[in-house]
């Protein structure tokens, strides 16, 4: 039987072909299964569990245990996504060594793919991972792990200082071997030159229209996370027609890319 099961390799063939990725994140079973029923390519099992999850108020206390928890609730069932794990704070940053026994973990638990957040700094972290066999995601722009460093959520590529960096380091994580890159909450021509300097998938959040493809928090995308939500989140439960229908039209706006629209970009 033929495998029809996401992969880095279709993802990467996806890209090429124009057609937009629709990434959610997702923390359990009977999501996992909807959301690869409703045509999601990929999940993520972001560390926005904390807060979504265990109502903490960001993700630092999130651990690789918490992360293998849940990656292991969404790999129970068979779905055609493929599973991408966070590598939550304090798992990754003291050593590749360190960051590799954390990914293991989280292949171990049902992950084909891993993220870490950081950018040139973590170059050779992802270099060292990848040699060994786990594709990683590179998670740049505003990462909210360095959330006390920023002093809040704050709009990433304001400067053009900022933009010479974010496009260093979205070279330097695929010139290490990263596969795929999340970019979040940068204005939509940063999105689009991040994209553009890149030969790998460049997923948005909060970056524009003109990203490979899109992420969102699934909780924040079916209505249920209270106000006040960054811009770049629009609440597809609003049509009715119960999650099934909102995580459809989810599906369909990214691909057909009448989502995010403009109102929904940082400019
Ligand atoms: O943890 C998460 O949900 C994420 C997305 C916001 C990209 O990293």
């Amino acid at each position: 039987m033929a495998d029809l099961r996401m992969n880095v390799r279709r993802l990467q063939a996806l890209r090429a072909s124009g057609t937009p990725i629709v990434a959610l994140t997702c923390y359990e079973a009977a999501f996992a299964r909807l959301l690869g029923d409703c045509g999601v390519d990929l999940l993520l099992v972001g560390d926005s569990l904390g807060m979504v999850v265990q109502g903490a108020d960001s993700t630092l206390p999130v651990t690789v245990d918490d992360v293998a928890y849940h990656t292991r609730c969404v790999a129970a069932v068979e779905s055609p996504a493929l599973i991408m794990s966070d590598l939550p704070f304090g798992s990754y940053q003291v050593s590749p060594q360190q960051a590799f026994e954390s990914a293991a973990r989280l292949v171990a638990a049902g992950a084909q793919m891993v993220k870490l957040e950081g950018g040139t700094l973590m170059a050779r972290t992802v270099e060292f991972i990848s040699e060994r066999g786990v594709p990683v995601c590179g998670h740049i722009g505003l990462t909210p792990q360095s959330v006390h460093q920023y002093g809040g959520y704050v709009v990433q590529g304001r400067n053009e200082d900022s933009v010479a960096q974010l496009i260093a380091d979205a070279i330097a994580l695929q010139e290490a071997g990263a596969r795929m890159l999340v970019l979040e909450t940068v204005p939509a021509p940063v999105g689009h030159a991040i994209r553009d300097a890149v030969d790998i998938p460049v997923i948005g959040c909060g970056a524009g229209p003109d990203c490979d493809g899109q992420v969102l928090v699934l909780h924040d995308m079916l209505g249920i996370t209270p106000p006040p939500l960054p811009r770049f989140v629009r609440d597809f439960s609003a049509g009715g027609g119960g999650v099934g229908e909102a995580v459809r039209r989810y599906v369909d706006a990214v691909r057909t890319r009448s989502f995010p629209a403009i109102a929904e970009c940082y400019p």
